[in-house]
């Protein structure tokens, strides 16, 4: 197989500090034979600068056209923007976050442009899970009970709670919904932190595996309203961290059991990027991350990674690289061929509808896979 022209443009999305390869990643291609290609100052809002790009082998471009022109393989973060929209072209992959359900113009653009695009969140592994999405998760799950203590304290409207108590005083509780990724790490660093943790999950399994794993200051409960609303009312921090694939975001805090709380007391609903589970959830950015209502203090930022972009940008790296070394090996017919969960990450090709779930979100028409040979002949 020839050798691939990998290119990484800077994104250009508000606030997006993240970059889609790291030095490490860059050797390894390089290793490979292949040509990598990273845009001027594109590492630089996860403190990676060009030279320790160009050490790794890869070659700097002046700027994100050039990177398009040349690359056949294009990696990013987040979806392309319309500036970017020109610069794709048939025949060329672009591998990155596309979310097309929720936008139909990026979709409609896409599908013009010609281009082969592969999704990170619809990657899935052997059991049906999707090892893109997770690192984010990690991180936001992480992330929720560090800036949720923060906000307990009286200067940002909280209650004055120190969430790990002190000898004589008791500890903050924190009430967890959903024990997934998200909901396990949340648990997982405010049990670290000292606190009395109750974390929520309708999947029994899941709370059998989450009382092996956690330690002893954490309380695994089946969720149902009666013991949700019980423990929201003693509550200083909530987490809201549930999913339901594909769907929106079941409402477990109806507006109601604010009145209910203790006034100060902090929401952290990390689930708002699915509409959240809390139903005084709005989105909101890392510019004006909180907003109060009835007196609790609700955090929503939609997303959350970005404002730890170096730690965001090596966790999601270390599960994109493998699959974007295979794209550049295989090409993207090698690429599908090797599971039905690298199938599932093509969403695109050639004007075509390779996914389910966007040919179902906007009605277009759903292409066998056997399709690709005829319209991606020439996608490297
Ligand atoms: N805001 C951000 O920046 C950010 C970042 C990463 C992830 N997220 C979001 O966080 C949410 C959780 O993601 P995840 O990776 O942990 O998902 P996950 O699938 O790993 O976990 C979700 C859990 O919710 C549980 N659940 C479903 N319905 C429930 C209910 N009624 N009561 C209690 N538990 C219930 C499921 O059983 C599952 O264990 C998603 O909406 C995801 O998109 C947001």
């Amino acid at each position: 197989m020839p050798k691939s022209i990998v290119g990484v443009p800077r994104e250009i999305k508000e606030q997006e500090q993240r970059v889609s390869l790291v030095p490490s990643g860059a050797y390894l291609l390089v290793q490979e034979g292949h040509r990598v290609l990273v845009e001027t100052g594109a590492g630089m809002g996860s403190g990676i600068s060009d030279e320790e790009y160009i050490e790794a082998g890869a070659e700097i471009a002046e700027n994100s056209a050039e990177v398009f022109e040349q690359a056949q393989i294009v990696a990013k973060v987040k979806e392309p923007l319309p500036p970017e929209y020109p610069l794709i072209r048939p025949g060329q992959t672009i591998f990155t976050y596309f979310h097309f359900a929720a936008s139909r113009s990026l979709t409609e653009a896409m599908l013009d442009s010609g281009a082969a695009c592969v999704a990170y969140e619809t990657i899935e592994n052997g059991v049906g899970q999707l090892p893109l999405l997770t690192p984010m998760s990690e991180v936001a799950g992480r992330m929720s009970v560090l800036v949720g203590s923060q906000y307990l304290g009286c200067q940002n409207g909280g209650r004055g709670i120190l969430v790990s108590g002190v000898p004589g005083v008791e500890p903050g509780k924190v009430v967890v919904l959903g024990g997934g990724v998200v909901g396990t790490n949340a648990a997982r660093i405010a049990a670290g932190l000292g606190a009395q943790v109750r974390i929520f999950d309708i999947d029994l399994d899941r709370l059998r595996y989450l009382d092996e794993v956690m330690p002893a200051n954490v309380t695994t409960l089946f969720s149902n309203p009666f013991s949700i609303r019980k423990a929201i009312r003693r509550a200083d921090l909530v987490i809201g961290a549930v999913l339901v694939a594909g769907d929106r975001a079941p409402v477990l805090v109806p507006r109601s059991y604010l009145a209910e709380m203790a006034p100060g007391s902090v929401i952290v609903d990390v689930a708002v990027d699915q509409g959240g589970c809390v139903e005084s959830s709005r989105p909101t950015t890392h510019d004006e991350p909180t907003y109060t209502v009835d007196g609790i203090v609700h955090y929503c930022v939609a997303n959350m990674p970005g404002a730890v972009s170096r730690t965001s940008t090596f966790a999601l790296t270390n599960a994109t690289q493998p699959y974007l070394l295979e794209l550049a090996q295989n090409g993207l017919h090698g690429f599908v061929r090797r599971s039905l969960g690298h199938q599932q990450g093509l969403n695109l090709c050639g004007g075509k509808v390779f996914h389910r779930g966007v040919s179902k979100a906007f009605s277009l028409p759903l292409s066998p896979i056997d399709d690709l040979t005829e319209v991606g002949r020439k996608v490297r």
